[in-house]
């Protein structure tokens, strides 16, 4: 099989480092990929949003499988162009897609399905959204209605701040388009999980879960990222929560998929807040998280080409997922500056030179006349399994001293709960 995986990050490189697993697989494309996808992918020097572009590089090709990594694409409607021309592609389409693709849409299809959420408002003109800025307890969270590359979600401490937080989404348009509707939300207090699931034939089949590390800080102080250290399993999510994740979440949702006829088929990355034995949704996602990939992928056994085609049928299984019991840590290493500004283009040495057990997925990297250089603000994501996350953790953080760049930056706490 011929297979196409779209996008850059290191969400991608997993992707492409486990297809190649696959005994089915004969040739890997990655559009556009980066330094870590060429040693294993062929780079196609084409962009995620570049959909007719890609469709034709399909059909030319005669690509088997398309495995979509970013958003962008598929609120643009990727699959359902794809769909149109017979081809078989991973993610979900147009319809589903607003899942992510619109904030207030994901809050709204929560609210007529009973899942449980943070309360909220949505608005559309300045002067309401001040006023509603009164009916919310401090902190409360602004959020811009469509996709802003994981800028929009704004925690809002005092009054002033919320003022600001306005003022910068819906009359400066910070966001453009993205910030015209805007909702504000209660703040959520608890522990985050990411529960990723494949959906197929009106089933949620949830994989093992993670938790990520959104702030770029140790101790979870700074700004939000796109998520800066992962692992797992998490052990927030014993058996007995997932069982209430079961009944009071993924069952509503299925019944609100089929209610609103979304023809969901692909991933569904939920985003919990987790407080005692209470879990609320904090957001969907259409696509594989990233830094979430870097650590499920690792930690499954089967073949993750098998589980699409499955998935594409209609046929997929909860047993068709089968888990190492290794528990799995990424740490990403960040450009100074990031989530703001950051340079670009520094040389990155030493990825030869870690220890035969760590994986390293490439986040942003470029490789120039055999070398690799920086190209984002996160860059690489350091990998290892262990028998616990203990174990998972010393591996990475003995060999992040032997990889550098100028202005590496990691968190040196991620995993450390044991
Ligand atoms: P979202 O894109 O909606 O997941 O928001 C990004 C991040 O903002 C989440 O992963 C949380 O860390 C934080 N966040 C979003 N909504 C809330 C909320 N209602 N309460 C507390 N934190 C939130
Ligand atoms: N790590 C969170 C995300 O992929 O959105």
């Amino acid at each position: 099989m011929k297979v196409l995986v779209i996008g850059s990050g290191g969400r991608e490189h997993a992707l492409c480092w486990k297809i190649a697993e696959s005994l089915k697989v004969s040739k890997i494309y990655c559009a556009p990929g980066n330094g870590g996808t060429k040693e294993i992918a062929e780079n196609i020097d084409i962009n995620p949003e570049e959909i007719d572009r890609l469709l034709d590089f399909a059909l030319k090709e005669n690509i088997d499988l398309t495995v979509v990594g970013p958003e962008g694409p598929l609120v643009m409607g990727i699959v359902d162009k794809f769909n149109e021309k017979g081809l078989n592609i991973f993610g979900v389409n147009k319809k589903a897609a607003q899942l992510e693709g619109s904030k207030a849409y994901a809050k709204s299809f929560m609210e007529k399905h009973n899942i449980p959420t943070g309360r909220y408002r949505k608005y559309t003109d300045i002067e309401e959204a001040m006023k509603g800025l009164d009916q919310f307890q401090y902190p409360l969270v602004i959020k811009a209605d469509g996709l802003c590359l994981g800028k929009g979600v704004v925690i809002c401490n005092t009054k002033e701040e919320g003022i600001d937080c306005l003022n910068h989404m819906m009359k400066d348009k910070a966001f453009g388009m993205a910030g015209e509707t805007i909702i504000i939300e209660e703040f959520l207090e608890g522990i985050e999980a990411s529960l990723l699931c494949f959906v197929t034939n009106g089933r949620i089949i949830p994989m093992e879960s993670a938790k990520d590390y959104k702030q770029i800080y140790e101790g979870d102080m700074g700004p939000n990222t796109g998520g800066v250290g992962c692992f797992s399993p998490n052990p927030l999510f014993q058996e007995e929560l997932r069982k209430i994740v079961q009944e009071d979440i993924l069952s509503k949702i299925e019944i609100g998929l089929e209610k609103e006829k979304m023809d969901y088929k692909g991933l569904l990355f939920i985003g919990l807040m987790i407080n005692k034995d209470k879990a609320k949704v904090l957001e969907f996602n259409v696509r594989f998280g990233d830094p979430e990939t870097e650590v499920l992928l690792p930690r499954l056994k089967s073949d993750i080409v098998d589980i699409f085609e499955k998935t594409l049928k209609g046929s997929l299984k909860i047993e068709d997922l089968i888990w190492k019991d290794e528990k799995c840590v990424t740490v990403v290493a960040t450009s100074k500056g990031y989530p703001g500004k950051y340079e670009k283009g520094k040389e990155i040495i030493g990825l030869k030179d870690v220890d035969e057990d760590i994986i390293i997925f490439h986040n942003g990297t470029i490789e120039k006349e055999g070398k690799i250089h920086t190209n984002g603000g996160r860059v690489i994501s350091i990998t290892a399994l262990g028998n616990t996350l203990k174990e998972a953790r010393d591996k990475i953080y003995k060999n992040l001293n032997k990889v550098a760049f100028d202005g590496m930056y990691f968190r040196k706490d991620i995993a450390k709960i044991d």
